[in-house]
């Protein structure tokens, strides 16, 4: 599976804070917004990953991550030259995806909730089996801000609805999506919407129609937090911030997750931490991997 982290946008609901920033760069807590977007891919053990910004934002978001070499995957990067909409990743990253299938994740999207690996990695080798795509639905108190996913209870997607007036459920269908090959065809045979936008809504219709689309319900006991305001972020920060300090553990900790999953090794782990040793960040990632084993001889042992 090739992933896509959809990071371009006009985030004008943050302004002024994003107008010589973008979102995606500001942090949540003690990191920047899109390591929790990548760190979805990275538990779904998606490696590939192109990143799409604005071309003015780009070169910063490569500043930041490179070309993923150090954490044993790999990152690619996009131009989307104006907010045309979600669906048009699948234009920009046709390349990317290739004859694969392909996982896209807004970059202002954060999740958490436990098991939540195991649900990705299940959804991956389902759809890789299996025609069609997978939604994630999420409980909210107001349906109608979002597209709003009905199910069977089978988790067969019936109807989709864009900000409806009457929801058929509370169910919000968030910013991760996944998607066999067709994809790519269902993107070319778009056209805009009032608003001028490919709409991603209509790359779901498309499945729903199908009668292949499938909803997973992430639950009540899961966080899907929204950032796109001055409200929400800084809730979203608290939110990380109140649990990383009760727990002791990080989320989205780029580095932790490719050692978990030994795209790494301890000693690289632990050099990755080292050069931002003076944050807690940095702290903890050669925390990780000294518990991991960096810096022990073969002799150490004994
Ligand atoms: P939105 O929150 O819908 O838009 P925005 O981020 O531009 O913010 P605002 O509403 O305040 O103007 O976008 C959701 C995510 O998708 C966000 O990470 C930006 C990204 N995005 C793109 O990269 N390209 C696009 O064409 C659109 C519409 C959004």
């Amino acid at each position: 599976m090739k992933g896509i982290v959809l990071a371009g946008g006009s985030g004008s609901r943050l302004h002024p804070v994003t107008r010589a920033v973008s979102k995606q760069l500001l942090p949540v807590y003690d990191k920047p917004m899109i390591y929790y977007p990548i760190s979805v891919l990275l538990l779904a053990g998606v490696r590939d990953i192109l990143v799409i910004s604005t071309p003015v934002d780009l070169p910063a978001f490569r500043r930041l991550l490179g070309d993923g070499g150090e954490l044993g995957v790999r990152f690619d990067y996009a131009e989307q030259a104006a907010p045309n909409g979600l669906a048009e990743a699948f234009l920009i990253g046709a390349d990317h995806v290739g004859d694969d299938t392909a996982a896209l994740v807004l970059g202002d999207n954060i999740f958490h909730g436990q098991g939540f690996a195991t649900v990705l990695q299940d959804q991956v080798a389902r759809l890789e089996a299996e025609k069609g795509c997978v939604l994630f639905g999420y409980p909210v108190r107001d349906p109608g801000r979002y597209g709003v996913g009905e199910a069977d209870e089978t988790g067969r997607l019936l109807t989709i609805e864009e900000k409806p007036a009457a929801p058929r459920s509370n169910r919000a269908i968030t910013g991760l999506y996944f998607y066999d090959n067709d994809v790519l065809d269902i993107a070319r045979t778009l056209t805009p919407s009032a608003r001028g936008e490919l709409e991603i809504t209509d790359v779901n219709q498309a499945y729903v129609a199908r009668g292949d689309a499938r909803l997973i319900d992430l639950g009540r006991g899961f966080a899907w937090l929204d950032t796109g305001t001055h409200e929400s972020l800084i809730e979203a920060s608290l939110y990380v911030q109140v649990l990383e300090h009760r727990q002791g553990v990080r989320f989205a900790c780029l580095e932790e997750i490719a050692l978990a999953k030994g795209w790494i090794t301890p000693d690289q782990a632990f050099a990755l931490g080292e050069r931002q040793a003076s944050s807690g960040y940095g702290a903890y990632v050669m925390d990780v991997a000294r518990r991991a084993g960096a810096g022990a001889r073969p002799d150490d042992s004994d």
